[in-house]
């Protein structure tokens, strides 16, 4: 059956942390009905073999498409290096997007800067990423930081507390004050990002994927003629741990930036 403009958008994660670009997402296009889907029994994805988060992913999606969603956003940059091609060829039909970290942005504002990416271990290893690096070698010299551990912190409601501080501290002293930008790889981590700023030093900007992602969802609901123009909005929230606390957790994180 044809897409219509009344179906609701899914945004998928593996967890809590595709929040950050729902809140984004509800930001440009309030008047749109949402469907977040995380799958914080499955969470960290970004630890797991590469073939596992194919999986993982093509199965949520698989229950997303068949309640007639318009659009997939797929809220999870580990998902998007390891599933979007394999999504975007069993769905042709649909308008699917991936998030994937903004290296091009940060380019773009620090011409020859130093760049830092936070971002998880599967993101970091996989070919996508890899080209993304490639296409950018030239303008940025990056640095890759994998943050393990952060996820799961995010997991427990866990962003802003001691125990992020304990576990970013050491990892990021080597570069306090010494980065222009550091892009946030991975969506669980803009909850963190007070933390983060902290310990890189006021020289750093952080740069998130998630405004971009929102502004490309929108572009394509255009194109394709399947915008809502107007609507009172509607979010559903599910996740695969079935606890009302991950519920009330995702929340809790839309409130602290819509
Ligand atoms: N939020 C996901 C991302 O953007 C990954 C978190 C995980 O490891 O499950 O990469």
């Amino acid at each position: 059956m044809p897409s219509s403009k009344h179906d609701a958008i899914a945004v998928f994660d593996s967890g809590v942390g595709g929040v950050s670009v729902l809140r984004e997402l509800i930001r440009l296009m309030p008047q749109e009905r949402y469907l977040y889907y995380g799958d914080s029994a499955n969470a960290p994805y970004g630890t797991r073999p590469t073939q596992q988060v194919r999986e993982l992913t093509l199965a949520a999606a698989e229950g997303l498409m068949a309640r007639g969603c318009k659009a997939l956003v797929v809220a999870c940059n580990t998902a998007t290096a390891a599933a979007i091609k394999d999504l975007r060829a069993r769905y042709p039909e649909k308008i699917i997007i991936g998030i994937e970290p903004a290296l091009k942005v940060a380019a773009d504002h620090f011409p020859g800067g130093e760049i830092g990416v936070m971002a998880t271990p599967l993101t970091l290893r996989e070919e996508k990423f890899d080209a993304l690096l490639h296409r950018f070698t030239d303008a940025v010299h990056v640095h890759l930081i994998p943050a393990p551990g952060l996820v799961e912190l995010v997991e427990r409601g866990l962003a802003d507390s001691s125990d992020a501080d304990a576990l970013l501290a050491p990892l990021l002293a080597p570069y306090h004050d010494k980065l222009d930008a550091v892009v946030l790889g991975c969506t669980h981590y803009p909850f963190a990002a007070a933390t983060i700023a902290r310990l890189l030093g006021a020289r750093t900007a952080l740069l998130d994927g998630g405004p971009g992602t929102a502004r490309q969802t929108r572009r394509r609901l255009q194109d394709e003629g399947l915008l809502l123009e107007s609507g009172p909005g509607e979010l559903i929230i599910e996740n695969s741990a079935g606890s009302e606390q991950t519920n009330e957790l995702c929340r809790v994180l839309l409130a602290q930036g819509v």
